[in-house]
């Protein structure tokens, strides 16, 4: 399986337009050591050919401009992307559903409850309509049937539900539905690599963690260092556990999951722009390569 990080920031990328906390002023001016990066998303393909999107950034242009694979040229119009599936409705995770337009239609994977928001709040499938066939909607189902998706048949794709909230414009906002969000278990029938991938992941339970167990590589949620994280960065009020995402720091928090898991590697995605392990420098950096736990970076690949 190759797999490819197309983005690994959280939403507003790094640095954010209208943002100058520490990192953000800090990696504009040159004085961090620090990389920039764009909003999360990642593909899969199990023959380097064709590939699943994972969520479709806003920033999917400038993704898929730098990843030459996914534009192999073999006629006038052409693209790698045979498949989309989205964990969440989120802006960061959709928007760039609206940028692939001129390729329409595409088939996307994701829950009733996600099909929903993006007919009603957000509503991408009814917009898109208008476009040659628009998205095609292939049901995600909950109870933990795996799916592929034709272009790569060698992936075997499950979704775990996973504890969080719909997004503000969600008809169930508030009102949390199983499918809101979910995490994508991989595995390549071939090769047998398996990975675990949850961009936003707020709670673990053990059913959870027998699935994180499971993985060769866990591709985890990343946002934030600590819960309060963009209070004390005073860009904002909301917590990570406000939001769904589980904080890397503290008792319960992301490094002490991962320290109960001996066999991955482990890998933290969707990083905010407030989080002090994008600056390489950062003794919260250390912190976690004396755990053994690596930061994503735009441009990264791993083969399973
Ligand atoms: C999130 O992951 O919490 C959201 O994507 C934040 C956002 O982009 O609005
Ligand atoms: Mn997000
Ligand atoms: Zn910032």
């Amino acid at each position: 399986m190759h797999i490819q990080i197309l983005g690994s920031a959280a939403g507003g990328g790094f640095p954010q337009w209208n943002c100058n906390c520490r990192n953000c002023r800090g990696v504009r001016n040159g004085s961090l050591r620090a990389q920039p990066r764009t909003q999360s998303s990642i593909a899969l393909s199990d023959d380097g050919v064709h590939w699943i999107l994972c969520n479709a950034s806003p920033d999917i242009r400038t993704q898929i401009e730098s990843f030459p694979a996914l534009q192999p040229a073999r006629k006038l119009r052409d693209t790698a992307i045979a498949g989309i599936v989205l964990l969440d409705s989120q802006i960061d995770h959709c928007t760039g559903l609206l940028t692939l337009r001129e390729g329409c239609p595409h088939q996307v994977w994701c829950t009733e409850m996600v099909h929903q928001d993006l007919s009603s709040g957000f509503p991408l499938f009814n917009m898109l309509g208008h476009w040659n066939g628009g998205l095609q909607h292939n049901l995600i189902e909950l109870d933990g049937t795996p799916f592929s998706i034709p272009a790569c048949p060698n992936l075997r794709l499950t979704a775990i539900v996973l504890r969080s909230s719909a997004p503000p414009y969600s008809p169930h906002r508030g009102n949390p539905h199983p499918g809101d969000n979910i995490g994508l278990f991989v595995e390549d029938l071939q090769s047998g690599g398996k990975l675990f991938y949850a961009p936003g992941l707020g709670q673990v339970d053990d059913a959870l963690l027998a699935w994180m167990r499971r993985a060769d590589c866990l591709l985890v949620d990343g946002t934030l260092w600590r819960d309060d994280e963009m209070r004390v960065c005073e860009v904002g009020d909301k917590l990570g556990s406000e939001m769904g995402h589980l904080a890397q720091s503290g008792p319960g928090g992301m490094i002490e999951v991962l320290d109960g898991l001996s066999g991955p590697r482990k890998i933290l995605i969707h990083i905010n722009n407030t989080n002090p392990i994008l600056d390489v420098d950062s003794a919260e950096r250390a912190i976690l390569a004396e755990h053994a736990i690596e930061v994503a970076w735009d441009g990264m690949s791993i083969q399973l």
